[in-house]
């Protein structure tokens, strides 16, 4: 996730601003930038890669003023490279952005025909145009930037500086998290605490549709309307630690809070709803390619390997097309028959591990065409696949995957209505109501992680337990399977992952008193038969761990402890279920004492064979 921080006080902003970005680079970034103000033009300098690289330009060429703004970049738009790294500049205006414009493109438009040039491939280069445009018909920079804003759909949390204007600095969000330090005689804007406790613990935390001024004397706070409003600070009395982690004891709990945003942002900009259809900006395939498919390969690793049989599923339904799933290092040996009208989906949060790169490699020395479902913009199996779906979940630190795992879940949903759409298998109304139902998902997940502290309780129960099992049927057989996975990697306990139907072929014979099993049974068409299959389990006085949407009185007077998700459209529970088979590795882990967000001999990016 991008990282802003901005500056306006009697002190050289440049080095102060290139601290605070550098706390901010636990966060992920993929270029960087810087604007001050010294009485001329707006002096801007940037870099691909590293904040060494932008430190490097900044010897050479100092940036000098006691205002100005900066940016670590983690691109979603456009790849990583100086042309797009912030801040962006229309004639005096100058902006860093964290977010998406989900209507950049209309907006684009109409900038374009009123005579702007671009030169960018940034949503962000749009807000800095458009504030330019309202500034040359009012010549108010604070008023510029509130209409600019009010014709902005989609997530920001903008700084903002102007030629003409140099004593001002204004910053504003919508969605994104944008703070305010108060320093003496300065202050200072972040998108995180981080980067400013070393200035200062006073701090004035925006609200959506809040917009700030700042001078360096005061600030004041309106409206987008320009209504003033009354404002008050907090002091944070967190380590820097903690202030990393968001106040969360580690990055997986707050990568697993993030979940309603990261969710949200994978949407946003991609959902047609008047239309009844799916819109995928990188999707290099023509209807004609995607009608043409007669089979799709699903190939990837660990977790997104757990998302692929999700997928397939939400394919198979929606689009009608045969699915085979594969894991990379298999598919990879197995001489597999990859036909040219075949699409192979790839899904990796890194676009790093090497099984999948060689697996997708292999597919296209075949001739099939490629797709990518990935979370790092420009990664090497973005960049080798023909087509991309980007999830927005932003970087994610904890090894443990859990935002990148839902958010591969919703690029896929999303897939699957553009399939299903562009082969008639799928109306413009059923398109809607889907779209409907999704649209209701990150709410559903607030809902479900409010669950937390009752989880943590059944983790208490159960931490000391040797093994456990996790069943599923269905689209739900998967999110056992990651359960199974979550758990063993952070807490170290044993933990498989099974079908519910397939328990009495074989894994029955390890049901006792001491084996928790965790039953995955929402209120669907196969529940019925899920909880036979767990009364198999009573009736040898085995735990069980129900998480259901029913509520069925029969099953909480048969279960160990039971935690219930809300209802939500059976192709989308797979996303629901999956939040407290995290939360439980998680506390479990916790209590056990694991070093939850690096467990031993696991890495993040896996780039050898
Ligand atoms: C588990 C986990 C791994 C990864 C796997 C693939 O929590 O994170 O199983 O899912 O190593 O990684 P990517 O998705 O980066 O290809």
């Amino acid at each position: 996730m991008c990282g802003i921080v901005g500056y306006i006080g009697g002190q050289e902003a440049s080095p102060i601003i290139i601290e605070g970005l550098r706390k901010l680079e636990y966060r992920g970034y993929d270029s960087a930038g810087i604007c001050t103000l010294n009485g001329g033009a707006p002096q801007i300098r940037r870099a691909e890669g590293k904040l060494i690289n932008l430190e490097k330009i900044l010897t050479t060429t100092p940036a000098l003023g006691t205002r100005g703004i900066g940016h670590t970049r983690w691109a979603t738009h456009g790849r990583p490279s100086e042309i797009n790294a912030h801040p962006h500049k229309a004639d005096g205006i100058v902006v860093v952005h964290n977010g998406i414009i989900e209507n950049y493109l209309k907006l684009k438009e109409q900038l374009v025909e009123a005579g702007h040039q671009f030169s960018s491939e940034t949503d962000t280069e749009i807000i800095a145009h458009l504030i330019d445009e309202h500034y040359r018909r009012c010549g108010d920079f604070e008023e510029a930037v509130r209409s600019a804003l009010r014709q902005v759909k989609g997530a920001y949390a903008v700084a903002i500086v102007c030629q003409q204007e140099p004593d001002k600095l204004i910053a504003a969000k919508f969605g994104s998290p944008l703070v305010v330090g108060q320093g003496q005689g300065e202050y200072l804007v972040a998108s995180d605490i981080p980067a400013m406790l070393s200035h200062t613990r006073e701090m004035i935390f925006l609200e959506d549709g809040e917009v700030a001024v700042f001078t360096p004397e005061k600030m004041w706070v309106t409206d987008l309307q320009g209504t003033l409003l009354e404002k008050q600070s907090k002091t944070i009395t967190w380590s820097p630690l903690m202030a990393e982690k968001g106040g969360f004891k580690h990055f997986m709990l707050k990568e697993i809070y993030e979940q309603p945003r990261a969710l949200a942002d994978t949407m946003a900009g991609r959902l047609q709803l008047d239309e009844g259809d799916v819109f995928l900006e990188d999707l290099n395939l023509t209807a004609e390619d995607l009608a043409g498919l007669d089979k799709i390969f699903v190939i990837a690793c660990g977790t997104s390997w757990h998302a692929g049989l999700v997928g397939k599923f939400y394919l198979e339904k929606l689009a009608r097309i045969p699915v085979e799933i594969d894991i990379a290092s298999e598919f990879r040996y197995r001489d597999p028959i990859v036909a040219a009208n075949s699409l192979t989906v790839l899904i990796s949060q890194s676009g790093e591990t090497a099984d999948t790169l060689a697996a997708l490699r292999e597919a296209k020395s075949k001739g099939g065409k490629t797709l990518c479902i990935c979370n790092v913009v420009d990664s090497s199996i973005a960049r080798e696949s023909d087509a991309v779906i980007y999830t927005h979940a932003g970087p994610e630190i904890g090894v443990a995957s859990t935002k990148a795992f839902t958010t591969q879940l919703v690029a896929l949903y999303l897939l699957a209505l553009k399939l299903g759409r562009v082969r008639g298998q799928l109306s413009a109304a059923g398109c809607q109501q889907k779209i409907t139902d999704l649209l209701t998902l990150p709410r559903k997940v607030e809902e479900v992680l409010e669950l937390d502290g009752s989880i943590e309780n059944i983790a208490k129960n159960y931490m000391n337990a040797r093994d456990f099992l996790y069943l599923g049927r269905g689209n739900q057989y998967p999110i056992a399977l990651e359960g199974a996975l979550k758990l063993k990697e952070i807490s170290y306990i044993h933990a498989e992952g099974y079908p519910a139907g397939e328990m009495k072929h074989g894994p029955i014979a390890l049901i006792d008193e001491n084996l928790p099993v965790v039953v995955l049974v929402p209120q669907n068409a196969t529940y019925d038969k899920v909880v036979s299959n767990m009364q198999e389990v009573c009736a040898r006085g085995g735990i069980v761990i129900a998480i259901t949407s029913g509520t069925d009185e029969r099953l909480r007077q048969q279960v160990s402890a039971l935690i219930q998700v809300p209802e939500l459209d059976d192709d989308l529970m797979p996303i629901l279920t999956s939040i407290p088979i995290q939360l439980l590795a998680y506390h479990v882990a916790v209590l056990k004492g694991t070093d939850v967000d690096q467990p031993r001999n696991l890495a993040k990016s896996v780039t050898v064979e």
